[in-house]
Order: C-alpha cells, then structure tokens, then sequence
C-alpha cells in the first residue's frame, strides 16, 4: 500500500466513524453493528500506531483516553465564565422582571432552561475543530482538561456541517454531567468490590457521594483512559464569539444543534414572567425523570442585543437568572425497623416507613446506617421523622419531628443476630456490629459462596448470584465443597434449568480446576488473605500441605504477612470445619500445588513484540511482571524507543517514560487490557 493510500483510508475511516459516532450518541441511530464499529476502531488505531503522523486531529481514538496528564495546565479563558444569582421564590422573579422592565429595554422574551447539576466546561472550536476544553477555574482561568473531554462521546471533535454557518472561532459553554444510571453503576460496582474488601479485612473504597462530585472527580482524574470508563455526557447551553451571526439565544441553540452538539430539548420560549412560573411549576416533579440531576431553571433574555443593553454586575449578567428548587423533604412515620445481616456479617439498621411521595418517588425504606446514627437521632419505632432528598439518590433520615405524638416503642440494636442468634460483635474502634458467626450464618455462607465464585477468585461464570442463592435455598449447598458434589439430575430438577445451562455449571466447575493454587487459596476467603497475600503466600510455601503446617513464626517470614494476618490463617485452619472443606476440595481436584505454569498462565500471546513495564501493579512486583511478560512469549526492553511496540502502564507510572512513548507514538496498554490479553 502507499503511503497515499493509508493516509486516505486513515482520513476517511476518522470520518467514517466519527459520523456513526454522532448518529448513535446524539440521534440513537445505529448504522452498523458494535462489533463492525469496533473492527473499524481496531483498523484505524492500529494504522495510527504504525503511521502516527497521519493520525487525524479529530481522530475517534482519542475517546478511549490513553494520555495521562501530570497535571493540567492552567489556561486562560477568553470570555471570562460568570455565575448567576439564585432565586428561590415566585417574589424574586417578579423582581427580576421588575428590573428588566425599568431598564426600558422594549418587548422582550425569555428562553427557559434546565439547570443541570454538573460542572461547567468551556470548549474552544477552531476551524470546526475542538482545541482545548477548560474547567471553570476561578472564572478568569482554569485547566485544560482536553484530553479527558474528548471521550465524552456526544462532544464533536469536529463540528457537523450545517446550513448555520459557523464562525472559525468560537467557544461552547456547557455542562459535564454523570448521567445517574452510570453513577448506579459504578456505585453498584464499588459495592460489590466492598463486600469482598471487607471480607479480607482491607478498608472498604468510598461510594460516590452524588452524581455531580462524580463528575467533577472524574473531569479532574490525571488518566484519561479511566475517565473514558466513567461515561461522563455533557449539555450545550451557550456559546461565544466575536463573529455569530444569529440574534437570538433561540437561534444560538439551534444553531449548535445543527453543529452536532447536544443541546437538551427542554427549552421553551416564554413570552412573560407568567409563562416562565408555568414552566418552573411543569417541570417540579417532571425533573425527576431526566437521566440526569437538575437543581433548578435557568432564565434567559433571549435577545443578545438586549443582552448587551442590560449589561453584567461584577458577577453575573443582569439579563438571566438561575430559579432553584428547594431540597425535597417530607415527614413520615417509622413503622418498623429491620436489622439486615450482611454478606459480610454487618449489620445495617433500616426503617420502614408509612410510604410518602418524595422527590417524585414512593419512599418506603431508609438506612439508618449504624447504632450511632440511631442514637444521634434519639429515634423510637413509631416517631414522625424527616426524610430529605438532596443530590443523594438515597433519601435520609435527617431528623425525629419533636413537635408530633412520639412513638411509644423504644428501639434498640440487637445483642445478638436475627438470622443466627450468635452475640454480636463491635470491633475496637469501629461503629458497625457483627456477626461473628462467619461460618453457619446464612447470608455469610452465601457470602462466601459468592466470594468462591469471583471474577477475581476461580471465576465461575455460569453461577451467578441468583442460582447460588437458589441453590442454598434449597439446601443443595452449604459451603463451596458442596459445589463440587452438586449432580446434573440436581440442578434439572430445579425449575428454569435445562440440559444447556446445567452442563454450563457443571464445566465450569470442571474448569476452576484448572485455577492455580493461589486463586484456589483466595478463593477460600480466609480473612485478610486477599489476592497478593494469597499469591505471596502459594508462592513461599508452594503447598497447601507446607501452609496447614506452618507456624505462626514462618508464617511472619513472609515479606508482607504481618501477625494480623498470620493469626487468621492459623485460626482459619484450626478449625475443623475448615479443614474438612479444604481436604475435600482438594480430593475433588483442585489445586493446591504452586507450579510454574500456575503463576500466569503461560502461553504466546505476547509473542513477536517488545514490552516495557513502567509503574506498579497490584500483587506484582516488577520481577513477577516481566516473568510474565517472558512467560508469554513477549521480550523485554530496556527502555522507551522507537524499537517498543507496548508500554505497559500501571499505577504511578514514570511521566518521562509516558511522555516519550507518546512522542515516539509507542503503543500505550493498561494493566486491565494487558490481563485481557493474557486471558485463555
Ligand atoms: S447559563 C453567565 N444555562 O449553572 C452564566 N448555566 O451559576 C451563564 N448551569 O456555571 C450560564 N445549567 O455551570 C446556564 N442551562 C444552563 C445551565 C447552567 C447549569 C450551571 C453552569 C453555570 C452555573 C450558573
């Protein structure tokens, strides 16, 4: 091929998929199938490594991150970014109109908006194209967040053509946004990674607070390949420049739907206050059911001409306003309380309350998070209590409403456990109560069941949390042995298995036992033996023989095992119940033997191309690393040259070494994609 022609197939496959891009983000159109999209991307990016100096400035690629920032630069904007003053009440619009009026500005009309709770970006255009992307800052200046914006996949790296022409400078001002079912997600995430944190001792990772602290955090994370993760989404609402050729704000925003930006269809125009309380009081509760957060209506003149004779205070223009709903509260009466056992053995104290309608939803449970909170609020079963709904997705109890006929029954924590009546626990130092019965309390069985079947542990597909629970409900297994015992005519019997998925199960059980020991060791959820500890340890003793018998002197020898952790072991192995569970996963043939093979599987996936591993990795030392990278088939390099064909980047990684990978357009990879491609 000539270099002609891949420099036309690099240009076109850029606006090829930039164009199926835009049909499916902002119209829902798709044009092609996911996996045809993703072999275009495939093709382009890897023409792009192989040819860097024709990669498109609006190139898709760019939406999957790859570039870490040290730290973003501090840049200037060219129109400084105002705020708007609040308004709460039907008094302070009124006001607002009063004022415009006496400016004596003539006939005048209103744009009505949604304000979005997010964070406010300035995007700078030139010739069509996207150049930079500025947070808000101070207002004056603020950072170049460029790279983390461009996977953003409803912002146009290049403008669509249009019949409204466009100025070949200009600047957009919009929202960036969580959208709050990626917020569910990630916390849902967060979640389930906790349960397993918690198991081994370690701290669990905060939930996100709410969907704006989100998106802030996220805009202001140094590695953009993790932003792309996160799908942020962004709202145009306004754009600048010395040369616009429209009116109007009406106008503007069509204008820049018409550019392939999004732009949120609920605007109205209002020909007066009245209509503008109309659309306030239309979307109260409407709000609600957007994908995203809104904390209030913004109010625009819609006239720039108008704009202009109305002029700005120090702060905020005089020609709009922003109209702010109040914080969602209601009161409710607490009928009972439930105290829930988690997989974890904590135990979470949650209301039940007289449904109320909050927020636009029925609100029938609250968490009461630990005995603390419910001493902090002095609550009896039967109080009237304030419930409120902020930007949290989960509604709080915020208070007991003195002034109303309290509730007779005083509420107390449980001493012991109401799944299996074992004496709760507190742990020094810790606010949450326990359950020590790890072993034959229900949800902690099923806990550790879940635990065995882990992605991170010997990765069972095909028993999802579902079947496990169904499974345990029927009394078919108790403890991860029992899995192995489990028989096909077992699982027909049960009702929505058929051949298929019972034969799934059944391999996939087969398989784990091809796991090497130190997944089989996490697997078994001793606590604090999560999965480094569980490597060190299948490495060092090489046995689980060499490990039953180890003392707790030996066991401390181990670079990292501290006493906390040895203890554990030693406990979790005096146990004869534990014992038995070991003995009999190992007499169905699991592997308790550390072999060579077993470190990382060994295959050829890496093979004909050059590494070079920078920054660290969880469980992995630089040593085990390229051991891995050998194992595979890959060879080391020494260093970043034009030589490399894959840098190989984990936490902290060198900004020298990225930065020279990236002049020399060297291949990036993360440690997730570099495990994928590992993957049997
Ligand atoms: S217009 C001169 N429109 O609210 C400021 N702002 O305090 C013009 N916001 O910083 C802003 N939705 O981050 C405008 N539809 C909307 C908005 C909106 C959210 C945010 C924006 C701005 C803040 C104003």
């Amino acid at each position: 091929m000539s270099l002609e022609s891949i420099k036309a197939e690099i240009v076109e496959l850029t606006q090829r998929l930039n164009r199926y891009n835009h049909f499916y983000y902002q119209e829902h159109i798709s044009k092609i199938s996911d996996f045809e999209f993703d072999s275009l991307l495939k093709r382009l990016t890897d023409l792009e490594l192989a040819y860097p100096l024709f990669k498109q400035p609006d190139s898709p690629t760019q939406r999957v991150g790859g570039s870490i920032n040290k730290a973003f630069e501090t840049v200037r904007h060219r129109y400084p970014m105002l705020s708007l003053s609040n308004t709460y009440s039907d008094e302070d619009l009124q006001d607002f109109d009063e004022r415009i009026q006496k400016d004596s500005v003539g006939a005048y009309q209103f744009v009505t908006e949604l304000k979005f709770d997010g964070v406010a970006i300035s995007l700078v255009y030139e010739n069509g194209l996207l150049v930079q992307a500025i947070t808000r800052g101070d207002g004056e200046q603020g950072d170049d967040v460029t790279a983390n914006i461009k996977t953003i996949r409803t912002i146009p790296l290049r403008i669509q053509p249009s019949s409204m022409p466009a100025p070949a400078y200009f600047v957009v001002r919009g929202e960036v946004f969580m959208p709050k079912s990626e917020f569910e997600r990630i916390n849902l995430e967060i979640a389930q990674d906790n349960l397993e944190r918690e198991r081994l001792g370690k701290k669990p990772n905060n939930l996100l607070a709410n969907p704006r602290n989100a998106a802030s955090g996220t805009l202001k994370n140094q590695d953009a390949s993790a932003v792309a993760k996160r799908r942020l989404d962004c709202y145009i609402y306004d754009v600048l420049g010395d040369y616009l050729s429209f009116d109007t704000h009406f106008d503007a925003l069509k204008a820049l739907k018409s550019w392939g930006f999004q732009v949120s269809d609920n605007y109205a125009l209002c020909a007066n206050i009245e209509e503008v309380k109309a659309y306030i009081n239309e979307w109260e509760q409407k709000r609600f059911n957007l994908p995203l957060d809104t904390d209030g209506i913004v109010v625009k003149i819609n006239n720039y001409t108008q704009r202009m004779d109305l002029g700005f205070t120090s702060k905020s223009p005089r020609w709009a306003i922003a109209y702010k709903y109040k914080a969602e509260s209601a009161r409710t009466v607490v009928r009972t309380v439930d105290f829930q056992v988690g997989r974890t053995g904590k135990v979470t104290p949650v209301a039940n309350l007289k449904p109320v309608l909050l927020a636009g939803t029925t609100v029938k449970r609250a968490t009461l998070h630990n005995a603390n909170e419910i001493e902090r609020l002095g609550l009896n079963i039967g109080d009237t209590v304030f419930l409120e709904k902020g930007g949290e997705i989960i509604p709080k109890i915020t208070g007991v409403d003195t002034s109303q006929k309290r509730g007779a029954d005083t509420l107390l924590f449980p001493t012991h456990c109401p799944e299996c009546q074992t004496i709760l626990e507190r742990r020094e130092g810790e606010v949450d109560f326990f359950c020590p019965n790890d072993r034959a309390c229900p949800p902690q069985m099923l806990g550790a069941l879940q635990h065995f079947v882990h992605r991170k542990a010997l990765n069972i597909e095909s028993l999802g949390e579902k079947t496990l629970e169904l499974f345990y409900k029927k009394g078919l297994v108790r403890n991860v042995a029992d899995l192995y015992d489990l028989k096909a005519d077992q699982i027909l019997a049960l009702e929505g298995f058929k051949e298929q998925s019972t034969k799934n199960i059944l391999q996939s059980l087969e398989n784990a036992k091809k796991q090497p020991f130190s997944k089989v060791l996490f697997a078994l959820g001793i606590r604090f033996v999560g999965e480094s500890v569980a490597e060190k340890l299948a490495v060092y003793f090489g046995s689980l023989a060499n490990l039953r018998a180890a003392s707790l002197e030996s066991l401390v020898e181990v670079p990292e095992i501290g006493e906390r952790i040895a203890k554990s072991i030693l406990a979790y192995f005096n146990e004869s119940e534990n014992d038995l569970t070991v003995r009999r996963l190992e007499s169905h043939g699991l592997c308790f033997m550390h072999t060579q093979e077993a470190v990382q599987q060994r295959g050829n996936a890496l093979e004909g191309k050059t590494y070079l591993v920078t920054g660290s990795f969880e469980g992995y030392s630089r040593e085990d690393m390229d051991r891995v990278v050998r194992e595979n088939g890959g060879k080391l390099a020494s260093g970043v040259s034009a030589k490399l064909d894959v840098l190989v980047v984990g936490e902290k990684a060198g900004a020298s070494k990225l930065k020279k990978a990236e002049q020399l357009g060297v291949r990036m990879m993360y440690a997730d994609e570099f495990w994928d491609l590992l993957k049997v």
